[in-house]
């Protein structure tokens, strides 16, 4: 009981690159807490009334991650939500500050092999445009990876494992 309250008080935040199971591990989450997610993309999109590639081909990037930082601090006074981060939340500092000021943060991880089967077919994101081969995806990872582990307070690999054995991972390492 103390337990869920003491974690209900805070965000649990999702990063991790793009295709590595954000989404599906926070529904998992949600299964198991009860705790209401929020979904970056999706609530931009929502905002926004457009695609992602249409806001990054009309508005360019840098909009875009004016709105991400809008949208977390606006989760700072939303504590006791799963929010699952788009891939590139964690490039900036000051979302990893809001992010380290209002709750805790996993870093998901997967190979670029594994990823490649998860985006193959996908055209909802504009900076794997080109780049669906494993090197495209294994460089923009390794440029990224740095700032996603000093966003995270821990990481955990999703290659091989079902989204239930994440959760009770996420969930272990959570309480330790
Ligand atoms: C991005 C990841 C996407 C989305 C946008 C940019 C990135 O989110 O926010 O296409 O820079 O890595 P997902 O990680 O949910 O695909």
């Amino acid at each position: 009981m103390e337990q869920k309250k003491t974690h209900n008080s805070v965000n649990l935040f999702l990063i991790g690159f793009m295709g590595t199971g954000k989404s599906t591990v926070a529904r998992a989450l949600k299964k198991m807490t009860g705790w209401e997610i929020v979904e970056m993309d999706e609530e931009l999109v929502r905002r926004e009334n457009r695609t992602i590639p249409e806001i990054f081909a009309e508005e360019g990037e840098e909009y875009f991650r004016q709105k991400e930082t809008q949208l977390l601090q606006e989760m700072r006074e939303q504590p006791g939500k799963i929010v699952s981060c788009g891939g590139g939340v964690a490039m900036r500092e000051e979302n990893v500050r809001i992010m380290k000021e209002s709750g805790k943060t996993v870093l998901l991880t997967a190979a670029p092999e594994t990823i490649l089967e998860r985006v193959r077919d996908d055209e909802n994101r504009p900076l794997l445009a080109g780049r669906k081969t494993v090197e495209g995806i294994s460089q923009l990872m390794e440029a990224r990876r740095e700032k996603y582990e000093a966003a995270a307070d821990f990481s955990v690999s999703t290659d091989g494992k079902t989204a239930a054995e994440i959760v009770r991972e996420i969930m272990k390492k959570l309480h330790s």
